[in-house]
Protein backbone atom coordinates (compact mmCIF):
# COMPACT_ATOMS: atom_id res chain seq x y z
CA UNK A 1 0.00 0.00 0.00
CA UNK A 2 1.46 3.00 -0.81
CA UNK A 3 1.10 6.72 0.53
CA UNK A 4 -0.02 8.58 -2.75
CA UNK A 5 -2.41 11.03 -1.97
CA UNK A 6 -5.59 10.82 -4.14
CA UNK A 7 -5.57 13.28 -6.33
CA UNK A 8 -8.04 15.87 -8.49
CA UNK A 9 -8.74 13.73 -11.32
CA UNK A 10 -9.61 11.07 -9.05
CA UNK A 11 -12.87 12.97 -8.69
CA UNK A 12 -15.18 13.66 -12.11
CA UNK A 13 -14.58 16.99 -13.52
CA UNK A 14 -18.00 18.37 -13.57
CA UNK A 15 -17.95 18.81 -10.11
CA UNK A 16 -15.66 22.04 -10.61
CA UNK A 17 -19.15 23.43 -11.69
CA UNK A 18 -21.49 25.59 -10.29
CA UNK A 19 -21.35 28.17 -8.02
CA UNK A 20 -20.02 26.68 -4.65
CA UNK A 21 -21.84 29.39 -2.32
CA UNK A 22 -21.12 27.03 1.27
CA UNK A 23 -17.46 26.40 0.72
CA UNK A 24 -17.40 29.83 3.25
CA UNK A 25 -14.32 31.47 4.50
CA UNK A 26 -12.44 28.80 5.45
CA UNK A 27 -11.65 27.16 2.29
CA UNK A 28 -8.48 28.81 1.49
CA UNK A 29 -7.24 28.11 5.13
CA UNK A 30 -7.88 24.88 5.04
CA UNK A 31 -6.52 24.18 1.33
CA UNK A 32 -3.38 26.52 2.86
CA UNK A 33 -2.87 24.01 5.88
CA UNK A 34 -3.25 20.86 3.38
CA UNK A 35 -1.20 22.03 1.23
CA UNK A 36 1.32 23.31 4.08
CA UNK A 37 1.42 19.87 5.53
CA UNK A 38 3.05 18.69 2.69
CA UNK A 39 1.54 16.12 2.24
CA UNK A 40 -0.29 16.41 -1.37
CA UNK A 41 -3.74 16.01 -0.90
CA UNK A 42 -4.91 20.11 -1.42
CA UNK A 43 -5.81 19.41 -5.33
CA UNK A 44 -8.50 16.29 -4.33
CA UNK A 45 -9.85 17.91 -1.35
CA UNK A 46 -10.62 20.86 -3.54
CA UNK A 47 -12.34 19.27 -6.06
CA UNK A 48 -14.59 17.39 -3.25
CA UNK A 49 -15.36 19.88 -1.79
CA UNK A 50 -16.82 21.84 -4.50
CA UNK A 51 -18.41 18.66 -5.43
CA UNK A 52 -20.40 18.55 -2.25
CA UNK A 53 -21.03 22.97 -1.71
CA UNK A 54 -22.15 23.13 -5.09
CA UNK A 55 -24.07 19.84 -5.62
CA UNK A 56 -27.59 20.73 -7.71
CA UNK A 57 -29.67 18.86 -5.75
CA UNK A 58 -30.45 16.43 -2.70
CA UNK A 59 -30.15 13.54 -5.08
CA UNK A 60 -26.45 14.81 -6.27
CA UNK A 61 -25.57 15.42 -3.21
CA UNK A 62 -25.97 11.62 -1.38
CA UNK A 63 -24.47 10.35 -4.34
CA UNK A 64 -21.22 12.54 -3.83
CA UNK A 65 -21.35 11.92 -0.39
CA UNK A 66 -21.68 7.86 -0.88
CA UNK A 67 -18.89 8.51 -3.38
CA UNK A 68 -16.85 10.13 -0.87
CA UNK A 69 -17.59 9.16 2.27
CA UNK A 70 -19.64 5.86 2.32
CA UNK A 71 -19.15 3.60 4.39
CA UNK A 72 -18.93 0.35 2.01
CA UNK A 73 -17.40 2.43 -0.92
CA UNK A 74 -16.36 5.90 -0.23
CA UNK A 75 -12.56 6.71 -1.65
CA UNK A 76 -11.64 8.46 1.80
CA UNK A 77 -13.05 6.34 3.96
CA UNK A 78 -11.51 3.33 1.61
CA UNK A 79 -8.01 4.89 2.31
CA UNK A 80 -8.82 5.07 6.24
CA UNK A 81 -9.03 1.49 6.36
CA UNK A 82 -5.51 1.04 5.02
CA UNK A 83 -3.95 3.46 7.26
CA UNK A 84 -2.44 0.58 8.98
CA UNK A 85 -0.30 -0.64 5.86
CA UNK A 86 1.36 2.64 6.01
CA UNK A 87 4.73 2.92 7.97
CA UNK A 88 4.70 5.15 11.12
CA UNK A 89 5.46 8.33 9.47
CA UNK A 90 3.40 7.85 6.45
CA UNK A 91 0.60 6.80 8.55
CA UNK A 92 0.95 10.07 10.73
CA UNK A 93 0.68 12.90 7.72
CA UNK A 94 -1.65 11.00 6.10
CA UNK A 95 -3.95 10.13 8.76
CA UNK A 96 -4.10 13.65 9.66
CA UNK A 97 -4.82 15.02 6.24
CA UNK A 98 -7.64 12.61 5.81
CA UNK A 99 -8.97 12.95 9.04
CA UNK A 100 -8.98 16.83 8.37
CA UNK A 101 -10.20 16.29 4.94
CA UNK A 102 -13.30 13.66 6.40
CA UNK A 103 -14.35 16.12 8.98
CA UNK A 104 -14.62 19.15 6.76
CA UNK A 105 -16.47 17.00 3.88
CA UNK A 106 -19.31 16.13 6.53
CA UNK A 107 -19.76 19.60 7.45
CA UNK A 108 -20.23 20.89 4.04
CA UNK A 109 -22.17 17.71 3.33
CA UNK A 110 -24.73 18.88 6.04
CA UNK A 111 -24.36 22.75 5.17
CA UNK A 112 -25.71 22.25 1.40
CA UNK A 113 -28.32 19.48 2.50
CA UNK A 114 -29.41 22.11 5.33
CA UNK A 115 -29.46 24.61 2.22
CA UNK A 116 -31.16 22.50 -0.44
CA UNK A 117 -33.79 21.32 2.27
CA UNK A 118 -34.88 25.18 3.00
CA UNK A 119 -35.03 25.50 -0.83
CA UNK A 120 -37.78 23.22 -1.30
CA UNK A 121 -39.79 23.88 1.31
CA UNK A 122 -39.65 27.57 0.33
CA UNK A 123 -40.93 26.59 -3.25
CA UNK A 124 -43.53 23.90 -1.75
CA UNK A 125 -44.77 26.93 1.06
CA UNK A 126 -45.40 29.32 -2.24
CA UNK A 127 -47.54 26.88 -3.49
CA UNK A 128 -45.26 26.18 -6.28
CA UNK A 129 -45.40 22.34 -6.04
CA UNK A 130 -46.48 21.21 -9.22
CA UNK A 131 -46.87 17.82 -8.16
CA UNK A 132 -49.65 18.18 -5.81
CA UNK A 133 -53.35 17.60 -7.35
CA UNK A 134 -54.99 20.43 -8.07
CA UNK A 135 -57.87 22.07 -5.48
CA UNK A 136 -61.73 21.43 -7.07
CA UNK A 137 -63.54 24.76 -7.13
CA UNK A 138 -66.55 24.60 -4.80
CA UNK A 139 -69.68 23.66 -6.12
CA UNK A 140 -73.31 24.05 -5.24
CA UNK A 141 -75.98 21.79 -6.21
CA UNK A 142 -79.76 21.50 -6.62
CA UNK A 143 -81.91 22.91 -3.31
CA UNK A 144 -83.51 19.48 -2.21
CA UNK A 145 -86.66 20.94 -3.23
CA UNK A 146 -85.69 22.01 -6.36
CA UNK A 147 -84.72 18.34 -7.06
CA UNK A 148 -88.03 17.19 -6.27
CA UNK A 149 -88.92 19.35 -8.47
CA UNK A 150 -87.28 18.45 -11.66
CA UNK A 151 -88.13 14.63 -10.67
CA UNK A 152 -92.32 15.47 -10.60
CA UNK A 153 -92.30 17.32 -13.99
CA UNK A 154 -89.70 14.62 -15.16
CA UNK A 155 -92.29 12.00 -14.31
CA UNK A 156 -94.91 13.85 -16.15
CA UNK A 157 -93.43 14.89 -19.07
CA UNK A 158 -93.23 10.93 -19.52
CA UNK A 159 -96.65 10.79 -18.97
CA UNK A 160 -96.80 13.60 -21.75
CA UNK A 161 -97.78 16.70 -19.77
CA UNK A 162 -95.64 19.96 -20.42
CA UNK A 163 -94.87 22.83 -18.25
CA UNK A 164 -97.22 25.84 -18.25
CA UNK A 165 -95.82 29.12 -16.68
CA UNK A 166 -97.69 31.70 -14.98
CA UNK A 167 -97.35 34.75 -12.49
CA UNK A 168 -97.20 34.93 -9.29
CA UNK A 169 -98.20 38.31 -8.97
CA UNK A 170 -101.97 37.57 -9.87
CA UNK A 171 -105.40 39.26 -10.67
CA UNK A 172 -108.29 38.23 -8.12
CA UNK A 173 -110.17 36.84 -10.96
CA UNK A 174 -107.71 33.96 -11.93
CA UNK A 175 -107.02 33.18 -8.40
CA UNK A 176 -110.66 33.05 -7.46
CA UNK A 177 -113.65 34.14 -9.40
CA UNK A 178 -112.80 31.93 -12.85
CA UNK A 179 -111.65 29.11 -10.66
CA UNK A 180 -115.59 28.86 -9.04
CA UNK A 181 -114.91 31.05 -6.15
CA UNK A 182 -118.10 32.95 -5.71
CA UNK A 183 -117.79 36.45 -4.19
CA UNK A 184 -117.54 36.57 -0.38
CA UNK A 185 -117.51 32.77 0.04
CA UNK A 186 -115.63 31.42 2.84
CA UNK A 187 -113.30 29.14 0.75
CA UNK A 188 -111.91 32.63 -0.03
CA UNK A 189 -111.06 32.77 3.46
CA UNK A 190 -109.05 29.53 3.84
CA UNK A 191 -106.72 31.12 1.08
CA UNK A 192 -105.10 33.58 3.32
CA UNK A 193 -104.11 36.13 1.09
CA UNK A 194 -101.41 38.84 0.81
CA UNK A 195 -103.05 41.90 -1.32
CA UNK A 196 -100.84 44.13 -3.67
CA UNK A 197 -102.19 47.40 -4.76
CA UNK A 198 -104.74 47.76 -7.62
CA UNK A 199 -106.67 44.60 -6.55
CA UNK A 200 -103.57 42.45 -7.26
CA UNK A 201 -102.66 39.55 -5.04
CA UNK A 202 -99.45 37.20 -4.65
CA UNK A 203 -101.10 33.62 -6.00
CA UNK A 204 -102.24 31.41 -2.84
CA UNK A 205 -102.15 28.15 -5.20
CA UNK A 206 -101.06 27.74 -9.41
CA UNK A 207 -104.53 27.06 -10.45
CA UNK A 208 -104.76 29.99 -11.66
CA UNK A 209 -102.33 28.73 -14.53
CA UNK A 210 -105.31 26.29 -15.68
CA UNK A 211 -107.17 29.51 -16.50
CA UNK A 212 -104.39 31.05 -18.09
CA UNK A 213 -103.97 28.01 -20.49
CA UNK A 214 -107.22 27.26 -21.02
CA UNK A 215 -107.89 30.99 -22.41
CA UNK A 216 -105.27 30.72 -24.18
CA UNK A 217 -105.26 27.27 -25.73
CA UNK A 218 -107.53 24.75 -26.85
CA UNK A 219 -108.13 21.20 -25.90
CA UNK A 220 -106.76 18.29 -25.59
CA UNK A 221 -104.47 19.75 -22.78
CA UNK A 222 -101.81 17.95 -20.39
CA UNK A 223 -99.98 20.60 -18.83
CA UNK A 224 -98.47 20.95 -15.34
CA UNK A 225 -97.82 24.55 -13.38
CA UNK A 226 -94.75 24.06 -11.08
CA UNK A 227 -94.28 27.38 -8.65
CA UNK A 228 -94.08 29.48 -5.40
CA UNK A 229 -97.38 30.34 -3.74
CA UNK A 230 -97.66 32.15 -0.75
CA UNK A 231 -100.57 32.47 2.04
CA UNK A 232 -100.51 34.95 5.22
CA UNK A 233 -99.85 32.02 7.00
CA UNK A 234 -99.00 32.01 10.90
CA UNK A 235 -95.59 30.49 10.18
CA UNK A 236 -94.49 27.10 12.32
CA UNK A 237 -92.90 23.86 12.08
CA UNK A 238 -95.35 23.08 9.40
CA UNK A 239 -96.14 26.42 7.92
CA UNK A 240 -94.66 29.12 5.85
CA UNK A 241 -96.16 32.20 4.09
CA UNK A 242 -94.40 30.83 0.82
CA UNK A 243 -94.08 27.41 -0.60
CA UNK A 244 -94.06 25.69 -3.79
CA UNK A 245 -97.33 23.60 -5.63
CA UNK A 246 -97.54 21.63 -9.16
CA UNK A 247 -100.86 21.77 -10.18
CA UNK A 248 -101.41 19.11 -13.28
CA UNK A 249 -104.61 19.68 -15.55
CA UNK A 250 -105.59 16.80 -18.44
CA UNK A 251 -108.52 18.49 -20.64
CA UNK A 252 -109.91 16.49 -23.70
CA UNK A 253 -113.13 14.36 -24.97
CA UNK A 254 -114.48 11.78 -22.33
CA UNK A 255 -111.70 12.32 -19.38
CA UNK A 256 -113.15 10.29 -16.20
CA UNK A 257 -112.58 9.93 -12.90
CA UNK A 258 -111.19 6.49 -12.85
CA UNK A 259 -108.27 9.05 -15.69
CA UNK A 260 -108.05 10.41 -12.63
CA UNK A 261 -107.34 7.83 -10.10
CA UNK A 262 -104.80 5.97 -12.71
CA UNK A 263 -102.67 8.77 -13.04
CA UNK A 264 -102.78 9.52 -9.01
CA UNK A 265 -101.70 6.40 -8.58
CA UNK A 266 -99.27 5.53 -10.71
CA UNK A 267 -97.84 8.65 -9.39
CA UNK A 268 -97.84 7.99 -5.69
CA UNK A 269 -96.48 4.76 -6.47
CA UNK A 270 -93.37 6.27 -8.52
CA UNK A 271 -92.71 8.79 -5.68
CA UNK A 272 -93.35 6.74 -2.75
CA UNK A 273 -92.80 3.02 -3.82
CA UNK A 274 -94.50 0.33 -5.12
CA UNK A 275 -95.97 -0.77 -2.20
CA UNK A 276 -97.33 2.46 -0.66
CA UNK A 277 -101.60 2.13 -0.27
CA UNK A 278 -103.23 5.09 -0.67
CA UNK A 279 -106.65 6.48 -0.42
CA UNK A 280 -109.11 8.91 -2.43
CA UNK A 281 -111.58 10.76 -0.52
CA UNK A 282 -114.09 13.49 -1.25
CA UNK A 283 -113.62 17.04 -0.66
CA UNK A 284 -115.02 20.26 -1.20
CA UNK A 285 -112.58 22.84 -3.70
CA UNK A 286 -114.97 25.64 -5.46
CA UNK A 287 -113.30 24.64 -9.00
CA UNK A 288 -113.53 20.79 -8.49
CA UNK A 289 -116.71 18.51 -8.72
CA UNK A 290 -116.34 16.21 -7.56
CA UNK A 291 -113.52 16.73 -5.85
CA UNK A 292 -111.09 14.40 -3.83
CA UNK A 293 -107.94 14.63 -1.39
CA UNK A 294 -105.39 11.73 -2.07
CA UNK A 295 -103.95 10.48 1.00
CA UNK A 296 -100.90 8.13 2.03
CA UNK A 297 -100.91 5.66 4.67
CA UNK A 298 -98.86 6.30 7.45
CA UNK A 299 -95.08 4.50 7.06
CA UNK A 300 -94.83 4.24 10.32
CA UNK A 301 -98.59 2.63 11.67
CA UNK A 302 -99.82 1.50 7.86
CA UNK A 303 -102.99 3.37 8.25
CA UNK A 304 -104.23 2.21 11.24
CA UNK A 305 -103.19 5.01 13.47
CA UNK A 306 -102.14 2.51 16.37
CA UNK A 307 -98.99 1.32 17.20
CA UNK A 308 -98.30 -1.98 19.22
CA UNK A 309 -94.60 -2.20 21.56
CA UNK A 310 -94.48 -5.48 22.95
CA UNK A 311 -97.27 -5.34 25.19
CA UNK A 312 -98.27 -1.31 25.00
CA UNK A 313 -100.42 -0.33 22.41
CA UNK A 314 -100.86 3.65 21.45
CA UNK A 315 -101.27 6.37 19.58
CA UNK A 316 -98.97 6.36 16.59
CA UNK A 317 -96.53 8.72 17.09
CA UNK A 318 -96.55 10.32 13.75
CA UNK A 319 -99.46 10.46 12.49
CA UNK A 320 -101.02 11.65 15.82
CA UNK A 321 -103.83 8.83 15.49
CA UNK A 322 -104.92 9.67 11.47
CA UNK A 323 -103.06 6.42 10.05
CA UNK A 324 -103.48 8.50 6.75
CA UNK A 325 -101.40 12.28 5.38
CA UNK A 326 -102.93 14.59 3.26
CA UNK A 327 -100.83 14.01 -0.44
CA UNK A 328 -102.62 16.26 -3.08
CA UNK A 329 -106.12 17.79 -3.73
CA UNK A 330 -107.72 16.63 -6.94
CA UNK A 331 -111.18 16.07 -9.05
CA UNK A 332 -112.72 16.75 -11.95
CA UNK A 333 -113.00 20.57 -13.38
CA UNK A 334 -115.86 22.23 -12.56
CA UNK A 335 -118.07 22.55 -15.44
CA UNK A 336 -118.39 26.78 -14.19
CA UNK A 337 -114.49 26.69 -14.86
CA UNK A 338 -114.74 25.56 -18.05
CA UNK A 339 -117.69 27.55 -19.05
CA UNK A 340 -115.62 30.26 -17.84
CA UNK A 341 -112.54 29.87 -20.55
CA UNK A 342 -115.07 29.37 -23.67
CA UNK A 343 -115.46 25.65 -23.28
CA UNK A 344 -118.16 23.27 -23.56
CA UNK A 345 -118.21 21.24 -21.06
CA UNK A 346 -120.84 18.96 -23.12
CA UNK A 347 -117.88 18.56 -25.55
CA UNK A 348 -114.97 18.34 -23.13
CA UNK A 349 -114.30 17.33 -19.47
CA UNK A 350 -111.12 17.26 -17.81
CA UNK A 351 -109.26 16.34 -14.00
CA UNK A 352 -106.91 18.29 -12.47
CA UNK A 353 -104.63 17.80 -9.19
CA UNK A 354 -102.59 19.94 -6.97
CA UNK A 355 -99.56 19.29 -4.45
CA UNK A 356 -97.06 21.14 -2.11
CA UNK A 357 -93.47 20.06 -2.77
CA UNK A 358 -92.47 20.86 0.90
CA UNK A 359 -94.47 18.27 2.21
CA UNK A 360 -93.56 15.60 -0.57
CA UNK A 361 -89.83 16.58 0.41
CA UNK A 362 -90.79 16.15 4.47
CA UNK A 363 -92.52 12.79 3.74
CA UNK A 364 -89.54 11.35 1.72
CA UNK A 365 -86.53 12.71 3.93
CA UNK A 366 -88.23 12.79 7.15
CA UNK A 367 -87.36 16.79 7.31
CA UNK A 368 -89.30 17.78 10.59
CA UNK A 369 -89.48 21.50 10.04
CA UNK A 370 -90.75 23.44 7.08
CA UNK A 371 -88.51 26.91 7.65
CA UNK A 372 -85.52 24.50 7.06
CA UNK A 373 -86.15 25.09 3.40
CA UNK A 374 -85.76 28.77 3.34
CA UNK A 375 -83.25 29.41 6.16
CA UNK A 376 -79.85 28.43 3.90
CA UNK A 377 -77.98 26.93 6.06
CA UNK A 378 -75.59 24.84 4.18
CA UNK A 379 -75.42 22.02 6.82
CA UNK A 380 -79.13 21.00 6.15
CA UNK A 381 -78.40 21.47 2.58
CA UNK A 382 -75.68 19.94 1.99
CA UNK A 383 -77.49 16.70 2.88
CA UNK A 384 -79.67 15.94 -0.59
N1 LIG B 1 -105.36 24.48 -5.59
C1 LIG B 1 -105.70 23.65 -4.47
C2 LIG B 1 -105.00 24.20 -3.23
O1 LIG B 1 -104.04 24.88 -3.31
C3 LIG B 1 -105.26 22.21 -4.68
C4 LIG B 1 -106.08 21.52 -5.75
C5 LIG B 1 -105.60 21.50 -7.05
C6 LIG B 1 -107.26 20.89 -5.45
C7 LIG B 1 -106.32 20.85 -8.02
C8 LIG B 1 -107.96 20.25 -6.42
C9 LIG B 1 -107.49 20.21 -7.72
O2 LIG B 1 -105.42 23.94 -2.11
Amino acid sequence: MTATPLAKDDLPADWDQGDPETLGAEHASRLAELEAGGSGWAGFYERAARGLAAAPDLAALKERHTRLLGRERGIVTGRLATLGDLTAAERKTTGRALNLIKRWLTELEGERRGALERALEARSASGFDVTLPGRRPWIGHRHVLGQIQDELLDLFHGLGYSVYSSPEVEEEAYNFAKLNFPPDHPARDAHDTYWVEGGHLLRTHTSPGWVRAMEELRPPLKLVFPGRVYRAEQVDASHMDQFHQIDGLCVDRDVSMADLKGTLNMFARSILGREVKTRLIPIYFPFVEPGAQLDVACAICDGTGRITEGATAGRCPVCKGAGWSELLGAGMVHPHVLRAVGYDPEQVTGFAFGMGLERIAMARHGIPEIRLFLENDLRFLEQF
